[in-house]
């Protein structure tokens, strides 16, 4: 066994000589940009003639790579290869299947700034938020890792006096894993090889505008030796790939984080017993989130303006965690939105790959039109305190927007926008307040910021989120020490990061022997 799982260090980029070597990596991967990637299908190498650009949102002009796209044909073959696989793959030693995990850890604490500067390029993130998602990519590797050592070992059961009893945690099959754009190496790897330790064999099909971080990660498992057909990568368009793979009667499982909409499209989907089909497939899905702050009126106000500044505008708001909504008792509102406004409005928006970037811009074309059409809703649903512009049209920037005054019912109060915009609501009494925030369909992440025990005890018991946080930020779940996972349309609350997690890729099985 392992030594005890401990959440992996971020880099300190204050020091000048970190700066300098990320600077130093960086430009490397900016020089290996533009390569064509292929599909990976049991193990084979598959370039194919449709292929995709994958662009830098702080610079359009800049392709990251030309990516192979799968059609359902390439997806049947897929499937059929994570069948294959799954013969040999789920009787291999669990405690092998979880040194391949180790070894990628390894591999990605050693060579951490090359898959930083690649998410930095490829999803716009800032070097600090790319470095704290390649520390959960490594987090998830050597969690689940133990994980499933763990859950290899005999289980607790009753004791009887007639028989001997074991449970085991077989695996369930093939799965598909469709991550999201917004972790394209932490949330994804996490999806992929949870299912993987637990003993199946899957078809990870990555987020459209992050294919090449992804396409990355299949070049580390293949460095550590994971035997082919484990993982098949088949990058294509969600919806004609992703139904088919959804559809296929051979899919057992699908472990998928994204938007509601798609979620909920799945499960449907998913439902539906296909021609051929032995099994009711499991669906876990991770979908959207409105999450709220709430500042009671005895907060610490620095600790306040400091939470929603961070959680509001980290990684442009392009978190399911990130606080899009903050409700302020009356007797603080002003301040707190003064000081937030101010202190917003210090963040250096530019490119993510210079150090000191704040904000760095949104994900695609789509992304920037839609958090702009919210900013003109925003407009007639409350008062524009901040931001509502745009930045370097040479990237889809967005400069962090305030909305004062806003409705609890108003739409920017009740839909995810996934961008810098934020919208205040003042609450006359801390009930209210909680009102306020529960009065959403979401129920992903939500902090309070108080110094009342009794209302910090009334938000633990009524305030409906998966992930809630006391005096501090409502976004940086760490693995293993806060599972992640939301209510209601937020998704299945899978605990990604926590204990329970890699049983959803298991069914257990009970044997009793008498002699
Ligand atoms: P999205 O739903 O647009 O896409 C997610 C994935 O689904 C992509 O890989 C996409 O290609 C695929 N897809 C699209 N149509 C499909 C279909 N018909 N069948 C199968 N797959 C299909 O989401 P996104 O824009 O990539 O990510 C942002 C969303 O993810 C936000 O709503 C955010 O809140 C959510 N998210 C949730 C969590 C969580 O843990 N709850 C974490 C990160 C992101
Ligand atoms: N795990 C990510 C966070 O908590 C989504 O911000």
């Amino acid at each position: 066994m392992r030594t005890e799982f401990r959440n992996e260090s971020f880099v300190n980029f204050k020091d000048e000589r970190n700066n300098a070597e990320y600077d130093r990596v960086l430009e490397q991967t900016e020089a290996g940009l533009g390569k064509a990637y292929p599909l990976i299908i049991g193990g084979e190498r598959i370039m194919t003639e449709t292929k995709a650009a994958s662009i830098n949102p702080a610079n359009k002009a800049q392709v990251v790579g030309i990516v192979s796209q799968a059609d359902v044909q390439y997806a049947e073959q897929a499937i059929q290869a994570a069948a294959a696989a799954f013969e040999t793959w789920k009787r291999t030693d669990p405690s092998e299947r979880a040194r391949y995990l180790f070894r990628a850890a390894a591999i990605l604490r050693r060579r951490r700034h090359e898959f930083s500067a690649l998410m930095t390029i490829e999803a716009g993130k800032t070097r600090v938020e790319a470095d704290v998602e390649t520390a959960e990519a490594i987090d998830f590797l050597e969690f689940y890792g133990r994980e499933m050592q763990r859950l290899s070992q005999p289980q607790p059961l009753t004791v009887s006096q007639e028989e001997e009893n074991e449970l085991y945690y077989l695996p369930l099959g093939v799965g598909v894993i469709i991550p999201p754009w917004n972790f394209p190496l932490a949330i994804m790897a996490g999806m992929t090889m949870a299912a993987v330790v637990a003993g199946n064999t899957v078809v990870l099909k990555p987020a459209s505008p992050t294919p090449v971080i992804a396409a990355k990660f299949m070049a580390l498992l293949e460095e550590v030796g994971l035997p082919a057909g484990v993982v098949n990568f088949v990058p294509g368009p969600g919806g004609e790939v992703g139904d088919y793979l959804v559809d296929h009667p051979l899919t057992r499982f699908v472990s998928f984080t994204g938007s509601r909409d798609v979620g909920l499209r799945i499960n449907e989907r998913a439902a539906k017993t296909q021609p051929g089909q032995k099994w009711i497939k499991r669906v876990v899905a991770e979908m959207g989130g409105k999450d709220a702050i709430i500042v009671d009126q005895d907060a610490d106000l620095d600790l306040a303006v400091d939470a929603i500044t961070l959680s509001a505008f980290g990684f442009s708001g392009q978190k399911c965690s990130a606080c899009s909504r903050v409700i302020v008792h009356e007797k603080v509102y002003d301040t707190v939105l003064e000081r937030v406004a101010e202190r917003a409005s210090r963040l250096t928006i530019g490119a993510p790959s210079a150090a000191g970037t704040d904000v760095g811009p949104v994900i695609d074309e789509k992304a920037y039109l839609k958090i702009q059409e919210y900013i003109e809703i925003g407009k007639q649903e409350g008062r524009l305190v901040l931001g509502g512009g745009t930045g370097d049209p040479n990237g889809f920037f967005i400069e962090p927007t305030i909305f004062a005054d806003v409705d609890p019912n108003a739409r920017i109060s009740r839909e995810e926008i996934f961008g810098p915009v934020v919208a205040f609501t003042k609450a006359q009494s801390f009930d209210e307040a909680l009102a306020f925030a529960n009065n959403t369909d979401y129920g992903l992440t939500g902090a309070v910021i108080s110094r009342s025990g009794a209302n910090l005890e009334k938000a633990r018991r009524e305030f409906f989120v998966g992930n809630l946080y006391f005096n501090r930020k409502c976004t940086g779940a760490l693995v293993g020490t806060h599972p992640f996972g939301g209510f209601n349309m937020s998704g299945t609350d899978s605990k990604a990061g926590g204990r329970d997690y890699l049983l959803l890729f298991t069914q257990a099985k009970l044997v009793a022997e008498r002699f």
